[in-house]
Order: structure tokens, then sequence, then C-alpha cells
């Protein structure tokens, strides 16, 4: 499966939906995740986040280890995302910040 990471927290950009051929992201109030048993692991949205935040999961850096389980939790609490959306009105100051999880609304 593919993991949403980090650096996605506070930006959501929202591209990566657009491009998923099996609807399989969520959406929470700053953040997105993918469901671990819908993804397909076609890797078409890793290229489509401005922010880099989406890894196979055996790529996830070992510092964010946790958004594995992360984005399967979620992804049962928060309803589907399949087209694109605006993304957060401050995404491109958000980009590149380390250590989002901190404000991670839920
Ligand atoms: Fe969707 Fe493919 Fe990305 Fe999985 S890897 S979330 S199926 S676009
Ligand atoms: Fe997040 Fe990147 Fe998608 S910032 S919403 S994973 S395009």
């Amino acid at each position: 499966t593919f993991v949403v990471t980090d650096n996605c927290i506070k930006c959501k950009y929202t591209d990566c939906v657009d491009v998923c051929p099996v609807d399989c992201f969520h959406e929470g109030p700053n953040f997105l995740v993918i469901d671990p048993d819908e993804c397909i692991d076609c890797s078409i949205c890793v290229p489509e986040c401005p922010a880099e935040a989406i890894y196979a999961e055996d790529d996830v850096p070992q510092a964010q280890i946790q958004f594995i389980a992360l984005n399967a939790e979620l992804a049962k609490q928060w309803p589907v995302l399949a087209e694109k959306k605006d993304s957060l009105p401050d995404a491109d100051d958000w980009n590149g910040t380390p250590d989002k999880l901190k404000h991670l609304e839920r």
C-alpha cells in the first residue's frame, strides 16, 4: 500500500485524489490518508503530490513510520474524497515545515 506522511498536514493539496483509480483517499480537516485495504499500489499519486508526501509503505522514512498505522486508523473514520478541491489557504507556507504531526486535526 501507499502512505500519506507528515508533509501533507496543513497543506492538503488534493492533486492526489484526482488520479487515484480506486478512490481510496479519505479526508480529514487538514490531512488526507490512504485506505490500505483499497489501495492497488499503482503509484500514480506519488508524483502528483506537490508536497512529496506519499510513499510506498516499504519506503516510508524511519522517522515517519507511525504514519503507516495512522493512515489505516483514520481511513476508517474519515469520508472518501474523490475529486480535487482547493488546498488549505496557507499550504505553500507550510509545505516543507518538519514535524507537523502535532498540528493534525482529527
Ligand atoms: Fe490510489 Fe494508486 Fe495512490 Fe494507491 S498508489 S492511493 S491506488 S493512486
Ligand atoms: Fe496531501 Fe499531497 Fe494529496 S499534500 S492531499 S498527499 S496531493
